[in-house]
């Protein structure tokens, strides 16, 4: 479906099929099959899971987007600076709230320029595409719903001479390392030399600080994460029942990366109709449905040139908890 105006420069595209794809029935049927059961994250993200991300973006134990917000504050004038005027293609944009402060740079400068938000939540790309448009006179927006993959591989080419593909949020750290990897080979792909990547990233830190932004006092991210059964029972007619999980986040201290979990309260059964899958739970049993991985900022650099993506230049905040690392293909 694409929704377009001409007039408005507003463009939305949906790039998901209506029918299930191969690859989804295929990974909720391995992770489900799998010991210790997991789950992929996009699934958290259906109309209310955007909202409640959105909520605990604001809470005073989530860290991650206050830190961000604020390096970007700083950061924003000087990054137009370097990389002059580009196309801005986001994956994983959300509500775009942080990108504001990167597209007011980039839109002060009195250019038409384009911006590429890419999300597989259409409700929160869609409304915020319509904000942004009232907002900035010379923006055209292309909005891509869909998968990273979907999207990456169906980008058009860049209408201005130069691209900068941006990923924030520490998004990246809920990739493995092997899925880190294919990804920065795709951006390496898709840009072309001079062209740039902006990512920030989560930096590693005490446990404790880490898990109590997983394990808020208020439960939204507890009601985040359960909304994610209530997403697949509609996406393949189960019937899972919210009420016998429950929410649990965890450091671990090896991995270096927050591991959120389901817990079946006691042993039952759930049906997926759509996949002809039935699911056995025992009593206490996990279902992993996130990891956050929390980074090294110099092997992040590392990684990132092994892919030929050098580092110009990279901002954090005081406590180092966070970092956005502005890179260049080479
Ligand atoms: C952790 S939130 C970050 C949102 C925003 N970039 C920020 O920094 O606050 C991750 C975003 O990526 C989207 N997302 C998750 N998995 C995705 C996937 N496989 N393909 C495309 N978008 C995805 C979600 O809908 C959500 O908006």
């Amino acid at each position: 479906m694409l929704i377009t105006n001409q007039e408005t420069k507003i463009n939305i595209k949906y790039l998901e099929n209506l029918s299930l794809t191969q690859d989804e029935v295929k990974e909720v049927m391995e992770g489900l099959t799998s010991i210790p059961k997991s789950l992929p994250p996009k699934y958290f993200y259906d109309a209310l899971g955007s909202e409640l991300f959105e909520k605990i973006c604001n809470l005073p134990e989530y860290y991650p987007t206050r830190t961000e917000t604020a390096i970007l504050t700083n950061a924003s004038k000087e990054i137009v600076e370097i990389t002059g005027i580009c196309e801005l293609v986001e994956l994983g944009s959300g509500s775009s709230t942080k990108t504001r402060l990167l597209l007011s740079a980039y839109d002060s400068l009195g250019k038409p320029w384009q911006y590429i938000p890419i999300d597989v939540s259409g409700e929160i790309l869609k409304n915020s595409a319509l904000q942004l448009h009232q907002q900035y006179n010379n923006l055209s927006i292309l909005g891509l719903v869909g998968t990273y993959e979907q999207a990456l591989w169906q980008l058009p080419p860049s209408c201005l001479p130069q691209r900068m593909i941006i990923f924030l949020g520490s998004t990246l750290g809920n990739f493995t390392y092997e899925q880190s990897d294919d990804l920065f080979n795709e951006v390496r792909d898709i840009l072309t030399v001079g062209d740039y990547f902006l990512l920030g990233i989560d930096l590693q830190k005490p446990a404790d600080i880490l898990e109590n932004a997983y394990n808020d006092s208020q439960g939204v991210t507890a009601e985040f994460n359960l909304n994610m059964l209530s997403h697949l029972n509609r996406c393949f007619d189960g019937n899972f029942d919210i009420n016998l999980f429950k929410h649990q986040a965890i450091y671990n201290q090896e991995k270096t990366q927050i591991e959120m979990y389901l817990y079946a309260q006691k042993s039952h059964n759930v049906r997926l109709n759509k996949l002809d899958l039935d699911v056995s739970f025992q009593e206490n049993e996990p279902i992993l449905t996130e990891i956050s991985r929390k980074f090294n900022l110099t092997k992040m650099q590392d990684f990132l040139a092994s892919h030929k993506l050098k580092t110009v230049k990279y901002w954090t905040d005081e406590n180092k908890y966070f970092a956005l690392i502005l890179t260049q293909l080479i």
